[in-house]
């Protein structure tokens, strides 16, 4: 028998976070989703389990292991997601990872759109998602200590980060960049950048699950703040 394990960094608290892409059916055979494996939100959860946190993960379609301690729930489109979401409020902390889709088809085709009669071209009646993140940061009923959110920029990073940091009111954003191989969608390794109002931390590049405990420990350090 050794030394007890000391507490963790988030003993006590209740975390939600979402994770993955969101699929936005089409007709029965088709959807229009994006490139989010999911590993990033899954070891932010896994993370906070480990710091003693009640974990919540709001999952998209994704082919990824339960951690341990976690409880998951599985979901599709961006409006399931959102309804999970604040199923799963009130909690102290709500961390956004997940691609949700921001276009969904306006209406589903109950059966499979056709070529024929259709032409040469397509085009898609789309309308926008909601933004469950902003949503949740306005919720004054929510218990929220700390609400904090991703951008996957391929240009501008910090600008367009500091930029959502402020409109949609979070309390901090993770930044990473896109579009540059060996990082972000699909990979295990990534780098990112972290602000806050008044300040910012570089995350250098590393395993996501490396990531993941460096973003829980900056969480807790916020949270204090
Ligand atoms: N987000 C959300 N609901 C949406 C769209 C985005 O909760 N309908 C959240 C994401 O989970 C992420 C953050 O908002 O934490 C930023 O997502 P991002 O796609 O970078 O920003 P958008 O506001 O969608 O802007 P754009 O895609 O035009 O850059
Ligand atoms: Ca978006």
């Amino acid at each position: 028998a050794g030394r007890p394990a000391p507490p963790g960094l988030l003993q006590g608290l209740k975390v939600v976070v979402s994770a993955g892409p969101t699929y936005e059916d089409l007709d029965p055979v088709r959807y229009l989703g994006n490139r989010s494996s999911g590993k990033m939100g899954f070891a932010v959860a896994a993370s906070a389990a480990r710091q003693g946190a009640q974990v919540v993960l709001v999952a998209g379609p994704v082919q990824l292991d339960t951690p341990p301690g976690v409880q998951r729930v599985d979901v599709r489109s961006a409006a399931q997601m959102r309804a999970a979401v604040f199923a799963a409020l009130p909690a102290d902390i709500y961390i956004g990872a997940a691609a949700v889709a921001d276009y969904a088809p306006r209406a589903f085709a109950p059966n499979k759109i056709k070529k024929t009669g259709t032409g040469e071209t397509l085009a898609l009646d789309l309308v926008r998602t909601p933004d469950i993140l902003a949503e949740v940061a306005r919720r004054e009923d929510a218990g929220l200590k700390l609400v904090v959110g991703f951008a996957a920029e391929t240009d501008h990073v910090a600008d367009y980060a500091r930029q959502k940091l402020e409109s949609k009111r979070l309390d901090l954003i993770v930044a990473n960049r896109v579009g540059v191989p060996g990082a972000g969608f699909e990979s295990d390794d990534n780098a990112m950048t972290a602000f806050w109002p008044g300040g910012e931390r570089d995350f250098p590049p590393a395993p996501k699950v490396r990531l993941a405990d460096g973003l829980v420990e900056l969480v807790a350090e916020r949270l204090k703040a």
